[in-house]
C-alpha cells in the first residue's frame, strides 16, 4: 500500500498532458519498476509548473509512480536540474565542472553575476532570468558552456554570453 493512501490524492495536480508524458516514460520500464521513471516524471511536472517543483507536485509524482514521497523528494533535491522555488522565464545554467572550470567557466559566471546582478540560485528583479551553477551537462568538448532553458551554448566568451542574453525575450 502507498504511504500517501491515508491522505487526499494529489494526482489531480498533474495535467492530463503531464500524465500522458509520464505514462510514456513508465512504458520504457518493466511494469513493476514504475519508479525508474521518476527523473523524467519530475522533469515533466516541473515543465508543467513554469520550471519549478512544489512539494505537492513532487508528492503527486510519487503517488503516480507508487513510490514513497520521501524518495521523490530526495531525487528532486539532489539533482541541480530541478528547482524547488519559482524561477525566472529563462534558466541560465552554467556548468562549473572540471572541463568547463579549466576553460574559464569562472570568468563566464562572474560576467553573468555582474550583468544580471544576481548570485547563482537567484532570479533577476523583473523575473526574466534565474542564474544557476550546474554539474557537467555532457558537452565538455565545448567548454566553457551553459544551457539556457533547453539550448546548449558552447565555447563561451563574455561577448557571446551578452549576445545570447540579448536574443532572449
Ligand atoms: S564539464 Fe562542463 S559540460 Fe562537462
Amino acid at each position: 500500500m502507498m504511504p500517501q493512501s491515508s491522505r487526499a490524492s494529489k494526482i489531480g495536480l498533474l495535467t492530463v498532458a503531464s500524465r500522458a508524458g509520464i505514462d510514456r516514460e513508465i512504458a520504457k520500464y518493466p511494469p513493476d519498476q514504475k519508479q525508474a521513471a521518476v527523473m523524467a516524471a519530475l522533469r515533466i511536472a516541473q515543465e508543467q509548473n513554469g520550471g519549478w517543483l512544489s512539494v505537492e507536485l513532487i508528492e503527486a509524482v510519487a503517488e503516480y509512480l507508487e513510490m514513497p514521497a520521501i524518495a521523490a523528494h530526495e531525487v528532486a533535491t539532489f539533482y541541480s536540474m530541478y528547482d524547488l522555488k519559482p524561477v525566472g522565464r529563462h534558466k541560465v545554467c552554467v556548468c562549473t565542472n572540471i572541463s568547463c572550470l579549466l576553460n574559464g567557466s569562472s570568468r563566464i559566471m562572474e560576467h553573468l553575476q555582474k550583468k544580471l546582478g544576481v548570485q547563482p540560485g537567484e532570479t533577476t528583479a523583473g523575473g526574466k532570468f534565474t542564474l544557476k551553477e550546474v554539474e557537467c551537462l555532457g558537452a565538455c568538448g565545448g567548454a566553457p558552456m551553459m544551457m539556457v532553458d533547453k539550448t546548449y551554448y558552447e565555447n563561451l566568451t563574455p561577448e557571446k554570453v551578452d549576445e545570447i542574453l540579448e536574443s532572449l525575450d
